[in-house]
């Protein structure tokens, strides 16, 4: 669940991809001379038929020789189709990478390759359908990979017809279970078995897997409900358990006391026992005596280690009996040892043993990173990211020559890089992000780091890269992140050289001038951020990017907060890939020209710029959009009446700060996924639709898919994972939804039906022309937080049902015709401040001075705050749209975790039973990302 890690895979997930296609499917020269059988060749015509192939993976599907397409592998004599490698990458998703297919069935025509020895149609969406039964019929099969594919229901017993099975992978299929695994005892030489996810619960026979499967050397049976009793020996047990090799069983119900499974595991290496709660930390101990072989063990989110003392952990897990004279690990053969998201106190200790991969990540470890470490010769994997770890970098990492991953993020590390960090020659990944580092990072940092692929030094504000204007990097990096750190020397000129780039993020990195020429040129660059610097000019050479894996263009741009002018050029209309625009905070100006109206974009800002006219119809074609923000500009015209139910992802649209003109239109109560609608400070006439109390998302919180195909008809709601979220921290994301129609000349009464918006946070109808009453239901809109009802000729008593909104905090109802006595209640008794209602010459009683018995006293005048309230309210609204960029997926690596937990169609059922316990993690992450962006708008 690391950030990093989860970013590499989804970093490598897309790079690789495409290479283990190649080298599987071309690699064997004669295929050529052998011709596919028409039968099959149509069989797979038809399969390809029955997907949708939005990135084109079976585009080479064309022609006479099925043999030779993508995928397909033939037997060299007889021309049998042998083996199917769709693998696609679903599970991976990142904004604009995937690569994948989508089918509400596996077609029926499969069933004709009847010779298939190997079939992999992981990480595509099969939406939810069941696993074929007609797999039975590939008697051949050894290798058989549904994982990440969407499937659910029972697993058919007839996979236990495939004696040839070696591999079996049905892992991560939300909705996949078992009645019975007795089936499994006909796989007699399965070497390979992972049910990760799959709901064994209530499935029969389920401890045999231990037993049954004699041949078995991996068993993954994370996230499957397992307890302490499927553990439970059985008579020939000993015999079977001694093969397995590796054991994943983290994520399951098991606890207290640990049984005696584990005793006999003589050639175990590998076990991950994640969220174990055994009754005791000691238990460790016992565990470890039992499998002297183990070389990797896996503690992650283990309850009843929480908050242990580190060091102490450590000589549990049997490291040393005696702490300080035996630095010699009991356990000799553990290399890999993970006990992140565990709350771990204290030091890093200095008897670590031989290991090579070290992953103490999200916990609280303190003090200093000890120079110690550098006497960890076999280091390959360092991960202390998330913790409390405070001074410097000590200078003797540079003596672990075998280091490949140094991952020291969000720490509290001061002090300036090390030197010798620059001798690390097979370092790949270097993630310094988000600590308090200083001084210069120059050529001598690098010196021999040729293998260097991901750099994050960002987020160290204080830090400064300067290097020589002719310098040439010894690597070629895959992904760079700079942002909040300062480049000397202007444009960092020689990125140019950098052929393989994917991301590039220089934002808030004291930028300076035009974006120059060469940038255009730039081969690989999917996403550019160059946000918050000063560049200026008009908006030109843009990386065009060039063909790569099957994609042309750039995916994600953000220019905003820069001083960029002129107009929006129309070749942007090349960058036909684009998922997210960001031009917010320029001074652009002109027309905002139809070129924007790029097909698969998500997201849109453009707010804050000098844009005129009206907003292009084209617009309406992006079924896909999810942002539209064109706030504060000098936009007119009426309402764009395409906002409607063909939007259907359509979550935020921000039209404030314009002179657009007219009525608000009545499509707009059919944007079924609207939650944020702010059209505020507009030239707006007419009264409030009363359907707009019909805006789905608003009442009912209806769950948005923003990464899935349209063809989707899941009618599962997000109001599930928002309650799995809820958990945690109820009131900031139930922020995500408002309505801002304040600022116009709006006339008429409140409708009444506004008030079953009930997931509303936020209403504010302030400065218009409302007449009428308060709706007496107003006590409905149970999550409201803030309603500003203000400067309108609101009439009649405040509703008493207002004293119902528990959740209020901001309420402003000054300067209407309100009369009588303000009701009392228990929240609205803690909203004390009287400017609440100031400008009501007929209300009385408390807050206010004026005595409802005893009327004609005027209420004492207060200054008007409303300022402030506003950069209140505007710092809110960005704190809205982040959670609503979340929402929308749009974050990726390290927010991805978070975009990926809250929607991934298929991790949130089982994910979320544990994330209820990691939440508070990911709430510290959330919080890191808010901070972030606070921290930049003081700096900027
Ligand atoms: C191709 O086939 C020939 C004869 O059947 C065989 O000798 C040769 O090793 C094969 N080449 C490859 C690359 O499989
Ligand atoms: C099955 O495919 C997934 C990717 O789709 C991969 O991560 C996994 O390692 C594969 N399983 C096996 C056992 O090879
Ligand atoms: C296939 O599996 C089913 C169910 O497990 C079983 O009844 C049947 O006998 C098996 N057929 C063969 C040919 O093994
Ligand atoms: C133990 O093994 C014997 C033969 O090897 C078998 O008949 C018996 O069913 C097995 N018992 C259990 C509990 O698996
Ligand atoms: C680093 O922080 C510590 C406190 O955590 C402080 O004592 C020390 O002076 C700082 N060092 C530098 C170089 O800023
Ligand atoms: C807004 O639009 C109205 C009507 O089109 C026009 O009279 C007015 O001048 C515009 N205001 C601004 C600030 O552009």
């Amino acid at each position: 669940m690391r950030g990093l890690g989860l970013h590499l895979i989804f970093v490598c997930g897309f790079l690789f991809a495409g290479a283990t296609y190649t080298s599987t499917c071309l690699g064997d020269g004669n295929t050529s001379f052998t011709i596919c059988s028409e039968k099959e060749r149509l069989a797979l015509l038809k399969f390809k038929d029955s997907v949708e192939d939005l990135s084109g993976m079976l585009s080479s599907w064309v022609g006479i020789d099925c043999c030779m397409w993508e995928g397909i592998h033939c037997d060299g004599i007889t021309g049998k189709v042998e083996s199917l490698h769709l693998r696609g990458d679903y599970y991976d998703w990142v904004e604009g990478y995937n690569n994948y297919l989508v089918s509400n069935e596996v077609d029926s025509s499969l069933e004709d390759l009847r010779h298939l020895k190997y079939l992999d149609l992981s990480g595509n969406d099969f939406q939810g359908s069941r696993i074929p039964k007609f797999i039975r019929s590939f008697k051949q099969l050894s290798y058989l990979n549904l994982s990440h594919a969407g499937f659910e229901g029972i697993i058919p017993p007839h996979i236990g017809n495939l004696s040839n099975l070696k591999l079996l992978d049905l892992s991560w299929n939300e909705k996949l279970m078992a009645d019975d695994m007795e089936w499994t005892f006909g796989l007699s030489l399965l070497k390979h078995l992972d049910l990760s996810l799959v709901d064994l619960g209530g499935a029969q026979n389920r401890g045999m897997l231990f037993y049954m499967i004699p041949s078995l050397k991996e068993l993954s049976l994370s996230h499957c409900g397992l307890s302490n009793a499927d553990l439970r020996p059985s008579l020939n047990s000993s015999r079977i358990r001694s093969n397995i090799k590796h054991l994943d069983l983290g994520f399951n119900s098991f606890g207290g006391p640990l049984p005696g499974f584990f005793q006999n595991m003589s050639s175990l290496t590998f076990l991950d026992l994640s969220s174990f709660n055994v009754s005791l930390a000691w238990n460790f101990a016992n565990l470890l005596s039992m499998i002297p072989s183990l070389a990797e063990l896996r503690l992650s989110d283990c309850g009843s280690i929480r908050r242990i003392y580190l060091p102490l952990m450590l000589i549990i897990l049997h490291f040393s009996h005696n702490m300080l004279s035996s630095p010699v690990p009991v356990i000799p053969n553990l290399v890999g040892l993970y006990i992140s998201h565990n709350w771990l106190t204290g030091p890093i200790p200095t008897f670590l043993g031989n290991l090579s991969k070290l992953d103490l990540s999200f916990n609280q470890l303190n003090g200093s990173i000890p120079e110690f470490v550098g006497n960890l010769a076999a280091l390959t994997h360092l991960d202390l990211s998330v913790n409390w770890l405070t001074g410097p970098i000590p200078t003797s990492l540079g003596k672990l020559v075998s280091l490949q991953l140094v991952s020291l993020n969000s720490n509290l590390l001061n002090g300036t890089i090390p030197v010798s960090i620059g001798r690390i020659a097979k370092l790949q990944t270097l993630d310094l992000s988000n600590n308090s580092l200083e001084g210069v990072v120059s050529e001598a940092h690098f010196a021999n780091l040729s293998m260097l692929r991901f750099l994050d030094d960002s987020y160290n504000t204080k830090l400064t890269f300067n290097v020589s204007r002719d310098w040439i990097p010894p690597f070629q990096l895959v992904s760079l992140d700079l942002s909040s750190c300062n480049i000397a020397n202007g444009f960092p000129q020689r990125l140019q050289n950098q052929r393989k780039l994917y991301k590039l993020v220089l934002s808030n990195a004291s930028i300076l001038g035009p974006l120059p020429r060469w940038l255009r040129r730039m081969p690989i660059i999917l996403h550019f951020d160059l946000s918050h610097n000063q560049l200026i000019g008009p908006l030109t050479n843009l990386p065009s990017g060039e063909t790569y894996g099957g994609r042309t263009d750039l995916v994600f741009l953000d220019l905003s907060e820069n001083r960029l002018t002129g107009k929006i050029p129309k070749c942007l209309e090349n960058l036909r890939g684009l998922f997210t625009m960001i031009l917010s905070s320029n001074r652009l100006s002109g027309v905002i020209p139809s070129s924007v109206a790029l097909n698969l974009l998500r997201r849109l800002k453009l707010n804050d710029n000098n844009f005129v006219g009206e907003l292009p119809r084209e617009l309406r074609n992006l079924r896909y959009l999810c942002i539209l923000d064109v706030g504060n500009n000098r936009l007119s015209g009426n309402l764009p009446e395409w906002v409607r139910k063909e939007l259907r992802y359509l979550a935020v649209l921000r039209l404030h700060k314009n002179n657009f003109t007219g009525r608000i239109p009545q499509s707009f109560c059919k944007a079924s996924n609207l939650r944020i609608l702010d059209v505020a400070d507009n030239n707006l006439k007419g009264t409030i639709p009363p359907c707009l109390g019909e805006l789905i998302a608003m009442v009912s919180g209806r769950r948005y898919r923003p990464f899935e195909h349209p063809s989707f008809n899941s009618d599962e709601n997000v109001q599930q994972v928002m309650k799995g979220v809820d958990i945690e921290y109820t009131r900031t994301w139930y922020m995500v939804y408002n309505m801002d129609l304040s600022s116009n000349r709006l006339v008429g009464e409140i409708p009444v039906e506004l008030t079953a918006l009930s997931m509303l946070v936020g209403l504010n109808l302030s400065n218009n022309h409302l007449s009428g009453r308060i709706p007496d239901t107003i006590g409905n809109m149970s999550e409201l937080n803030s309603l500003d009802l203000s400067g309108n000729e609101l009439t009649g008593v405040i509703p008493p049902s207002m004293a119902d909104l528990t959740f209020l905090s901001h309420l402003n109802l000054s300067h209407n015709n309100l009369s009588g006595r303000i009701p009392t209640g228990s929240q609205l008794q803690t909203l004390t401040d009287s400017s609440i209602y100031e400008g009501n010459k007929d209300l009385c009683g408390p807050p206010l001075p004026k005595n409802c018995i005893n009327p004609g006293e005027d209420p004492t005048t207060i200054t008007s705050t409303s300022e402030k309230k506003d950069e209140a309210a505007d710092e809110k609204t960005k704190v809205w749209l982040f959670y609503v960029d979340i929402i929308c997926g749009f974050a990726t690596g390290f927010w991805g975790v978070i975009g990926v937990l809250l929607l991934k169609r298929q991790w949130r059922h089982k994910v979320f039973m544990f994330a209820e316990e990691s939440m508070d993690k990911i709430y510290v992450a959330v919080v890191v990302k808010v901070n972030k962006i606070k921290r930049r708008r003081e700096t900027a």
